[in-house]
């Protein structure tokens, strides 16, 4: 098949390019690099051994997506291009809401006239909200969003479902994501933060490389087992693979389907610490601080539905996820760029 990655270059997108095309997929993406670059994508090419098409295009753009659909016959889009940045979504809700919400919208208009059926959303367990219990189920109501960011993931999730309950021919998967960390195992790709990092696995192995002095833990006085917060996080590896389960399902469904991705296992920010520390030698100095604001005790999965319908479970431990992240980090301290300030 041959899928449209939208916002392909950045972190989730490139693992799911290498993966769509290790199972045989032709993968095409767009991205306009506003938080990734073409290096990205050269590296995939360079582990694949094949090459995704790619297009520097703003997938707000129409005109690009017309463009796109019309010399590829593509079989399903699966869109991640966003701004993700909590924090700055705060102090920039507009830019958020107007990237994030017409992104989708653009994308669901060229998908109509182009006649492409199928999309695949990254959505993220921010969408739970703070009302509902752990583990968090696909069958829970959404609940309020802290953030705008989280609010665009509300909207979009609406959005698509709209879609989908208008149009009988429309399959619209959407992918709920825990806490996506670690690196392609070779290091040649990983996540790449611009400035500095607001992520738990970031920051680490920035500490660890020596950009870093120290990290702050955000709490540890939460009603959790060691008083820091719970977590559910996911292999990038596995994510991606999620997302080659998901396609192949997408394809043969109509309407809206919801699946978690995340282990159902949840670790405390301080053992995570740890577990960097026991699989990687190097030490990572901490202290702990106050609380971050809107930050819940414990988010995890329960991810027995993928399981079910798309066949998909995690085989990677969070050993794998620290060691792989250390391995990309240190092969690459200044991430993609080597002549980056910071
Ligand atoms: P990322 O920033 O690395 O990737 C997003 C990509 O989209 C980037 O390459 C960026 O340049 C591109 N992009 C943004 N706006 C665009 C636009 N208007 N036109 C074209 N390209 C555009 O982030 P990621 O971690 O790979 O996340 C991918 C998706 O998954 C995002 O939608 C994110 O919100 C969602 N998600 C991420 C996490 C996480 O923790 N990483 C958790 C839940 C959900
Ligand atoms: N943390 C620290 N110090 C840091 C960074 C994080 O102690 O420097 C802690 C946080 O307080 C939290 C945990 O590490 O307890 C994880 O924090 P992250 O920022 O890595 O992840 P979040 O769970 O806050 O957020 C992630 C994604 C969001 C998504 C959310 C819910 O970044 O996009 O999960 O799915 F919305």
């Amino acid at each position: 098949m041959k899928i449209l990655l939208a916002g392909g270059a950045g972190y989730i997108g490139s693992h799911t390019a290498l993966q769509l095309m290790a199972a045989g997929h032709e993968v095409v993406i767009a991205d306009n690099f506003d938080n990734s670059c073409e290096e990205a994508v050269k590296r995939v090419n360079e582990l694949a051994g094949k090459e995704a098409v790619l297009y520097e295009a703003d997938v707000r753009e129409k005109e690009a997506l017309r463009r796109i659909f019309r010399e590829h016959s593509i079989d399903c889009v699966i869109h991640f291009a966003g701004l993700k940045a909590v924090g700055e979504s705060v102090k920039e809700p507009i830019r958020y809401y107007r990237n994030n919400i017409d992104t989708t919208l653009s994308l669901l208009e060229t998908m109509a006239e182009a006649g492409v059926k199928n999309i695949i959303f990254s959505s993220s367990a921010t969408v739970y909200g703070e009302e509902n219990p752990v583990p968090l189920r696909e069958t829970m109501r959404r609940g309020s969003c802290t953030n705008p960011y989280g609010w665009t993931k509300y909207m979009m999730e609406q959005i698509l479902q709209d879609a989908s309950a208008a149009d009988p021919e429309l399959s619209v998967v959407l992918l709920r994501y825990f806490n996506p960390i670690g690196a392609h195992p070779s290091g040649r790709i990983g996540e790449d933060p611009q400035g500095i990092p607001n992520n738990l696995m970031p920051y680490i192995s920035q500490v660890a490389v020596g950009r870093r002095d120290h990290l702050t833990i955000y709490g540890d006085d939460y009603p959790t087992p060691d008083g820091t917060c719970r977590r559910d996080y996911i292999h990038v590896m596995d994510l991606a693979d999620g997302h080659v389960k998901a396609v192949e399902y997408a394809v043969k469904h109509k309407g809206t389907e919801i699946f978690n991705l995340g282990t159902g296992t949840p670790y405390s920010v301080l053992e995570v610490v740890h577990a960097f520390e026991e699989s990687t030698g190097v030490k990572v100095p901490f202290e702990i601080g106050p609380r971050r604001a809107g930050d819940l005790a414990e988010c995890y999965a329960n991810a027995d539905k993928a399981l079910e319908i798309l066949g998909w479970k995690t085989t990677r431990n969070l050993e794998d996820m620290c060691r792989d992240t250390w391995n990309w980090q240190k092969q690459n301290p200044m991430g993609y760029r080597p002549d980056k300030k910071q």
